[in-house]
């Protein structure tokens, strides 16, 4: 197993065997006495302060548009709630000098409990990286934990104590518009992502100034909404939960994130909103779990929509006693839950330890002990958009960056050669820092258009979904008058992300209009596609000699891409996310169920798991990507038996036979010929980058053990199976011929 997703699976598998306590370590004997000493003398309304969070009264453009519009509560009502004690915190408020503001009324409060300023920092705060599923392409973990690091420097630096980050939910079905806010199809990576993203939040100290306490969201299973419709009811067994919804979590909790939300959709009947099973008897009783649960937006108040709750005062009822602490946004729990505990419907105790839990937090980030640990005046300037960032921020789009084909070596483009740049994401101040962003902003961004710089001509030629009058004849001249035609098409960012499911996941049709329309100029076209989510691409585009995936890139887009396009990079991207052949394939994931009438990739034979004119396959699989190297894989070297207790190597040679070195990403898939359980016809176990020379060879090497053939059982627990293996060292999950290793039964 190579050592980094070892790591990870020790700390996923940590979750598996014998459970550590997740969450915040608990705090120093005198801070829990100052806090146990605070909880005494609060009142029960005070308590109830203290569990209600709140999105800020001052919010940027962006941050208004992340939650459904409502009218919230103007500036002077929050100050107030601040100095009642009514408020625990804030989210997406506009900088450290609203924060400030807020701050002093709070620690004006009867007992001065300082507020906790939380925030949507998903990928960047002011410096945007690529959308967490393009950084999940470079197969590269610690990638993101720097990332992480970068932007927790830049929102503390603008008073945010606590984001609501890692997004760790498995995503499959590509209908599904918040597949962008991830780490993918795949568990492997969704658990080694979750761990370095919450490890780059918080850094070594969740006290220091510059850490960001993490949030693991949406618990549990949001991305397994039915039909891919956000929202939906989701239906999972329990080993499917285990097996693939779960891990993730667990990773996230085991690099010590504090805190996780709850997710808004029902869960087999039960709202995760109040779905005690899943709150408490497995987050708590479990995996000792010791941090805070806080709601998602409303989502508490969302139980009445579910036809779960009665009215609000059940809803915050139902919320509380399953196991969520801190209400989002409905204000449920400062206006019932007084009344609930006087009625005796939520003891005392029970109140007691969900504001301890409140409080601890604060203590951890430091607030307790200085309130304005995050506020000081200037630190916004001095760390938030820093050369250094930047500079990271071209260097993970890079990475991020799929070339997915590149007939006859058309990439890179040549010096010289006249570029005609054509399409609605050719330039301009949209659509390059993608959704789920608050603070950052599309015009500090770089564009194609300027990443590219001189020798190019730019032609729209069509909008996002709509036509643009003129746009293709003036396209075609452009294409006509150049050596290479580059189309910049896809999604918008408002396609995808929150509420953003689609039905078709296809380049709209005005912009397919357009690829005709200069392919049939017979120039060599480069399709660079912007998008959140798997697309099925149509024939138009796949007729293009190079395809680029480009994702959403962030504040250094245009600059990575010209990188990649001129060869001064050479792309080492991955897909995690399988692109199917048609959209109505999905949900299509590469670590599929075989069936019992398993269909092979060849020609269609009657009676098989198969679609009347698709086969059961991907477009592009899950791992694919290409790099500017002719890389061919050798021969699986492997010692064909494992012992129970013991380990093999397992290797294959990599040749570059090509003129440029390259950076390979060599997969380790796995799959048992026959188990208790059925099992994916491949599964993902590790993968390692690693540089091949140009006219050279590297040899990928992995370390298996038992333990790395695990699978949740029929007891729903971790169990690995003596028996014959399939092993494949791969450069994705459709290629490549197994090799076979036999583990022996114990002794
Ligand atoms: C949204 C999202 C959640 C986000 C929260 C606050 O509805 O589901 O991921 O953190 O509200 O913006």
């Amino acid at each position: 197993m190579s050592r980094l997703s070892r790591r990870a699976v020790l700390a996923g598998g940590a979750a598996l065997a014998a459970r550590p306590a997740f969450g915040v370590a608990l705090p120093p004997v005198t801070t829990s006495s100052r806090i146990e000493a605070l909880l005494g003398r609060m009142t029960v309304t005070e308590k109830a302060g203290q569990l209600t969070l709140m999105a800020s009264a001052i919010g940027g453009r962006a941050a208004t548009a992340l939650n459904p519009p409502g009218t919230g509560p103007s500036a002077e009502a929050q100050l107030s709630a601040a100095r009642e004690g009514q408020l625990t915190g804030i989210f997406n408020g506009e900088g450290s000098a609203w924060h400030r503001r807020l701050q002093q009324a709070a620690v004006q409060s009867r007992l001065g409990i300082p507020l906790i300023f939380a925030a949507d920092v998903i990928h960047g705060f002011r410096t945007i990286f690529p959308v967490p599923l393009g950084e999940a392409a470079s197969f590269d973990p610690d990638l993101a934990r720097r990332t992480a690091r970068a932007a927790a420097v830049e929102a503390s630096a603008a008073g945010i104590d606590w984001t609501f980050a890692p997004m760790v939910d498995i995503a499959r079905d590509a209908r599904w518009g918040r597949a962008v806010e991830g780490s993918g199809e795949d568990v492997l990576l969704g658990r080694l992502f979750a761990a370095t993203r919450v490890a780059g939040f918080q850094g070594r100290d969740l006290a220091a100034p510059d850490a960001l306490a993490a949030c693991a969201k949406h618990f549990a299973a949001y991305g397994a909404a039915e039909a891919g419709l956000d929202y939906n009811s989701v239906d999972v067994s329990e080993r499917t939960l285990r097996q693939v919804y779960f891990p993730p979590f667990e990773a996230a909790f085991g690099a010590g994130a504090p805190t996780v939300m709850a997710a808004f959709n029902e869960l087999s009947g039960i709202p995760a909103t109040a779905n005690h099973w899943l709150l408490t008897d497995v987050l708590r009783g479990e995996w000792n779990f010791r941090g805070l649960v806080v709601s998602d937006y409303t989502a508490d108040e969302e139980l009445i929509a579910h036809g779960y709750a009665r009215d609000g005062r059940d809803a915050a009822r139902l919320a509380f006693l399953a196991g969520v602490d801190m209400c989002m946004q409905s204000g449920l729990y400062r206006d019932h839950l007084p009344a609930l505990v006087e009625a005796g419907a939520v003891p005392m105790a029970r109140l007691d330890k969900a504001v301890r839990r409140v409080l601890v937090l604060k203590a951890a980030v430091g607030l307790l002990d200085d309130p304005f640990r995050r506020l000081a005046p200037g630190r916004e300037k001095r760390f938030v958009g820093l050369p250094a960032h930047r500079a990271l921020a071209r260097e993970a789009a890079q990475r991020s960056i799929v070339l997915l084909k590149n007939e006859g070596g058309l990439l890179p483009l040549r010096p010289g050669q006249r570029i005609a740049l054509i399409g609605p994401f050719a330039a301009g101040p949209h659509d390059l820092i993608g959704p789920w962003n608050v603070y950052g902003d599309d015009r500090e961004a770089i564009d194609l258009a300027t990443g590219l710089g001189a020798g190019v001509t730019v032609a729209p030629g069509s909008g996002v979904e709509t036509v643009l009058p003129g746009g293709i004849p003036a396209a075609v001249a452009a294409a006509r008058a150049a050596d290479v035609a580059v189309l910049a098409i896809g999604e918008s960012q408002v396609m995808s992300g929150e509420a953003q499911s689609r039905t078709e996941i296809t380049v709209p049709a005005p912009q397919l209009e357009l690829v005709r329309a200069v392919a049939a100029t017979g120039k060599p076209m480069v399709i660079v596609l912007s998008t959140g989510r798997a697309l099925a691409l149509d024939d138009t585009v796949l007729a293009a000699r190079a395809i680029v995936v480009g994702w959403f890139l962030g504040s250094e887009s245009g600059n990575a891409m010209a990188d990649v396009l001129r060869g001064r990079v050479a792309p080492s991207g991955r897909l995690p996310v399988s692109f199917p052949i048609e959209s109505g394939q999905v949900p299509y994931h590469y670590d599929h169920k075989p069936t019992g009438r398993p269909a092979s990739n060849g020609a269609p034979v009657a009676y098989k798991a198969r679609y009347r004119t698709v086969p059961n396959a991907a477009r592009f699989a899950f791992g694919h990507g290409l790099t500017y190297g002719d890389i061919t894989y050798g021969p699986i070297i492997l010692d064909p038996v494992l012992a129970w207790d013991g380990k093999i190597e397992v290797s294959a040679v990599i040749t570059n036979r090509g003129h440029r070195a390259a950076t390979e990403v060599a997969q380790l898939y796995v799959r048992p010929h026959s188990a208790s359980v059925t099992q994916p016809v491949r599964r993902l176990i590790a993968f390692q980058r690693l540089d091949v020379p140009a006219g050279g060879t590297a040899t990928a090497a992995f370390t298996i053990r038992r333990q790395d053939l695990a699978f949740v059982g029929v007891d729903k627990r971790a169990v690995t199976e003596p028996g014959a293996y399939d092993i494949w060292v791969a450069p994705s999950a459709e290629a490549g011929a197994p090799a076979t290793l036999l583990l022996g039964a114990p002794a």
